[in-house]
C-alpha cells in the first residue's frame, strides 16, 4: 500500500441474472451446433439472456441494491458510482441510469468505464484511487452487460459463449485499517483490439464523403483469443502472486472470469491451484463479461462452495485487449 493511503473495505457484493435460460439444445434451433461440443470446448451448458423490455439497467439496479444492502450503506451515502459495461443499453450513461434507479438526488459523480471483461476490475482499481486518496468514502462498482442484443445469433462460433447479468460492488474506507486489497493490477494491449470488435458507427454526414458501413454486432476471433490469453494470463496470475509476496498455498480460492474452462484450467495449472479451491459458473450462465467474477463470488458463498474471511484471487481479461487480477480479503457477510 502507498505510504498515507486510506485502507479500502470491500463492504458487500451481489448480483442479478435474468429468468430466462437458453440451453445449449436451444441453440441447435438457430444453427447446427451440439451440446456435446458447446460443453466440450467451453464448458457452458445454458446462459440466461434478457427478454421484452428487461435490460442490463434493470439487472444492474437489483445487482446494486443487492450490494449495498450487504454493505449496509444507504444509497444516499455514497459519493460516486461506475458501470463497468461493454454492451451498454444506453451509452449516455449506464452509472448516470443507476443513480436515477436508486433515486439519488445528489449530483455525485458517475460513468462508464468500457474495459470489457477486465471492467470490474479496472472500477475497482478506479475505486481504489479515489478512496486511498481520501477523496471519496462510498464507491459502488456496477457491471452490467447486455451481450445478447450485440451478439450475432447466425454466428455460431461467438454466441454460444455469452450470457447476460450484472454484478455490483460496494467499497468503502475500511474504518478497522485493515485493507482489504493486497494486490490489485490493470493492463491493456490495443494491438490486440482486432481478436474482439464490437463497431458503433452510423452513417456520415451527407455532406462529406460516406464511411463504409460496419454493422454493430460483437465479432470475435475466438481461436485467437484464446491462444493469446493463455499465453498472457497463467503468468500474469503467476506474477501477481509473487510480487505479493505470496505463495499459491497463500491463496484460498480463485475466481476467474468466466470465460472457456479450458482457460481457466491452464491458469489453475500454471498457478497450481486445486480444483476445489477454483469457483466456476460459467456452465450456468456462460460468459456474462465484467458481471463474471460478482456473480461467480457471490453463487461460491451461497453454495457453500468459499467460506469468508478469505484471501481471493479475483482475474480476468476480454476485449481491447484488457486484463487484470487481484488479490483480496474477502470478510464474513460481504456476499
Ligand atoms: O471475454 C472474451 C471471451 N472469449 C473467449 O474466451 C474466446 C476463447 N475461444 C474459445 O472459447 C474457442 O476458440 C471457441 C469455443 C470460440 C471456438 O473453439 P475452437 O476449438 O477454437 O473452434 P474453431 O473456431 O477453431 O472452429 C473449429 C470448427 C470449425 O469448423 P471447420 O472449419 O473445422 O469445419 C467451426 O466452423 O468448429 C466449427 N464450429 C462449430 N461447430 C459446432 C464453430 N462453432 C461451432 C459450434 N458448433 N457452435
Amino acid at each position: 500500500m502507498i505510504k498515507g493511503a486510506i485502507p479500502l473495505k470491500i463492504a458487500g457484493i451481489g448480483y442479478s441474472v435474468p429468468d430466462t435460460v437458453v440451453t445449449n439444445e436451444d441453440l441447435t434451433k438457430l444453427y447446427d451446433t451440439s451440446d456435446e461440443w458447446i460443453y466440450s470446448r467451453t464448458g457452458i451448458k445454458e446462459r440466461r439472456i434478457v427478454s421484452g423490455n428487461e435490460n442490463g439497467i434493470d439487472l444492474g439496479e437489483k445487482a446494486a441494491k443487492n450490494a449495498l444492502e450487504k454493505a449496509g450503506i444507504e444509497p444516499d451515502d455514497l459519493d460516486m458510482i461506475i458501470a463497468a459495461s461493454s454492451a451498454p443499453i444506453e451509452m449516455y450513461s449506464m452509472a448516470c441510469q443507476i443513480q436515477k434507479r436508486l433515486e439519488i438526488k445528489k449530483p455525485i459523480p458517475a460513468f462508464d468505464v468500457s474495459a470489457a471483461c477486465a471492467g470490474l476490475i479496472y472500477g475497482l482499481s478506479i475505486a481504489r484511487g479515489f478512496i486511498a486518496s481520501g477523496m471519496y468514502k462510498n464507491v459502488l462498482i456496477v457491471a452490467t452487460d447486455n451481450n445478447s442484443r450485440l451478439l450475432d445469433w447466425s454466428d455460431r462460433a461467438t454466441s454460444i459463449l455469452f450470457g447476460d447479468g450484472a454484478g455490483a460492488m460496494v467499497v468503502t474506507s475500511s474504518d478497522d485499517g485493515k485493507d482489504d486489497i493486497i494486490a490489485l493490477d490493470i493492463q491493456a494491449d490495443g494491438e490486440q483490439g482486432g481478436l474482439i470488435e464490437l463497431h458503433l458507427d452510423g452513417d456520415a454526414c451527407p455532406l462529406v464523403k460516406p464511411n463504409d458501413k460496419r454493422e454493430m454486432k460483437i465479432r470475435m476471433n475466438g481461436k485467437g483469443v484464446y491462444v493469446f490469453v493463455v499465453k498472457l494470463l497463467p503468468n500474469y496470475v503467476a506474477n501477481l502472486i509473487s510480487e505479493a509476496g505470496l505463495k499459491t498455498e497463500d491463496i484460498d480460492y480463485m475466481v476467474p472470469h468466466q470465460a472457456n474452462i479450458r482457460i481457466i484450467k491452464a491458469v489453475q495449472e500454471r498457478i497450481g491451484i486445486s480444483d476445489e479451491k477454483v469457483i466456476t459458473n460459467l456452465e450456468n450462465y456462460g460468459n456474462t463479461s465484467a458481471a463474471s467474477i460478482p456473480i461467480a463470488l457471490v453463487e461460491g458463498v451461497k453454495n457453500g462452495q468459499m467460506k469468508l474471511d478469505s484471501k481471493v484471487l479475483l482475474c480476468g481479461f476480454g476485449a481491447g485487449m484488457t486484463w487484470g487480477g487481484a488479490i483480496v480479503n474477502l470478510r464474513k457477510g460481504v456476499c
